[in-house]
């Protein structure tokens, strides 16, 4: 029923970093494709992201607090070892205090997890006319120099999901799921950056592909009939790595740049998954959310086939997939016309190397403990905004 995004003030255009670390921009620009990537200064935290994210999607979708009656954050990026996300968002939009809250994690499948188990409890009839609001937000974070250091951003995506859907509606009947345990990419408790097997990720998110179309089976629809196919989105060049296998499974054949379907690949790519990347280009991994901006993406166009459904792959490492569909609903463009995620990317301001640097260097600091932060030293406007911790706890200016 509802979408809306929100990230963080500050971004690092990736040609910048590039030359800093004496690699060629290329690399970044076209061998990842990725322009720029969010940055989260000290006081952006993933409570601040989630609420106002949250908040958003209640505002500009007309959604009383009242009617919200599950609230889950998917994220693999929390505050607390006990106390969810979720907690703070709830009392930041008053829901009510029969909410059922809590938080979601199995890296980047988190949100995803939620948006399933809130459909069915919707299509349980246990929701009682309520709505669930799904909240995926993250800051993804890789050590400075690391290969995986251009992989990173930071961001949510709120989404409400109802009975009565103003933008998309998803196709029950069309279901695939994978797990299994691998050491693809993760962080330990005690650790405050991820590890990433970087390659053998990609193998594994792959792997996951084939493996959840064979379990959506023949309700799969073919690749022919979705007007658009949606991946996660670690970095723009794994979507053109997705939509590669994807199109190899549904056609039985291997693509290589020499064969002679290269051509048909290229223009299915060109027509499913590349036009909704743009966001993504920008803002780089928000980890559980990534799939969904590239849903808000695809919704800001006005020309979707209603009668067509849109495949949805979500990836989290680890490793669980799903492959799902969805269908617009008539006068969803009306909604999102409202809001231009683009445009509101424009003020964010540009971040030298060193003061990228600075930031993760604080950020770092300010995961030491109590009193960490002296908030006097950023910018604090806006709503949220964390201010550090006063005996253990957590402060957050207006809430
Ligand atoms: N011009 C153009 N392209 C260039 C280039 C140049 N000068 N130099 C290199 N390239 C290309 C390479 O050919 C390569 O393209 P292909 O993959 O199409 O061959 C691309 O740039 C990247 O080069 P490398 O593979 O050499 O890059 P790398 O080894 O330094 O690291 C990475 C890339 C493995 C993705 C690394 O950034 C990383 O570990 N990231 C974090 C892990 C990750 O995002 N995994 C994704 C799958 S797991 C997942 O999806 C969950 C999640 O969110 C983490």
């Amino acid at each position: 029923e509802a979408i809306a995004f929100h990230t963080s003030r500050h971004y690092i255009d990736l040609s910048d970093l590039a030359i800093a670390r004496g690699i060629e921009p290329e690399k970044f620009t076209i061998g990842l494709g990725q322009k720029k990537m969010a940055i989260a200064s000290p006081i952006e935290d993933t409570v601040y992201l989630a609420i106002n994210a949250a908040k958003k999607a209640l505002v500009k979708f007309n959604i009383s607090p009242e009617e919200i009656g599950t609230l889950v954050v998917g994220t693999e990026t929390g505050v607390d070892h006990s106390k969810p996300v979720a907690v703070y968002i709830h009392q930041a939009l008053g829901l009510p205090s029969n909410c059922i809250t809590y938080e979601t994690k199995h890296a980047c499948f988190g949100a995803m997890a939620a948006m399933t188990s809130s459909g069915d409890w919707i299509a349980s009839g246990r929701a009682k006319g309520r709505k669930a609001l799904i909240v995926a937000a993250d800051i993804a974070n890789y050590a400075v120099g690391s290969a995986a250091e251009p992989t990173q951003g930071a961001g949510a995506v709120a989404m409400v999901v109802s009975d009565t859907p103003k933008l998309v509606k998803f196709n029950r009947d069309i279901n695939g799921y994978f797990t299994k345990n691998v050491m693809d990419f993760w962080r330990p408790l005690y650790a405050k950056e991820a590890f990433a097997d970087g390659h053998y990720s990609i193998q594994c998110y792959l792997e996951a592909m084939t493996e959840t179309i064979a379990d959506a089976g023949p309700n799969l629809p073919n690749l022919e009939e979705f007007s658009a196919c949606l991946y996660h989105v670690p970095f723009v060049k794994m979507a053109t790595k997705a939509h590669m296998r994807h199109f190899e499974v549904d056609s039985n054949t291997e693509i290589t740049k020499e064969s002679e379907n290269f051509t048909s690949f290229r223009n299915s790519f060109k027509e499913k998954t590349e036009p909704w990347l743009n966001l993504n280009a920008e803002v780089g991994n928000i980890y559980t959310g990534s799939l969904f901006l590239s849903l808000i993406n695809l919704l800001t166009s006005p020309n979707l086939p209603l009668d067509r459904p849109i495949s949805l792959f979500s990836y989290g490492s680890g490793c669980a997939a799903s492959m799902t569909s969805i269908q617009p609903i008539a006068g969803y463009h009306d909604w999102l016309a409202q809001f231009n995620p683009a445009k509101e990317l424009e003020s964010r301001k540009r971040l030298s190397v060193k003061e990228y640097e600075y930031f993760m260097e604080q950020r770092e600091l300010q995961l030491g403990g109590d009193d960490q932060l002296k908030p006097s030293d950023w910018d604090v406007q806006g709503d949220y905004l964390y201010l550090g911790n006063k005996s253990h706890i957590r402060q957050y200016l207006n809430l």
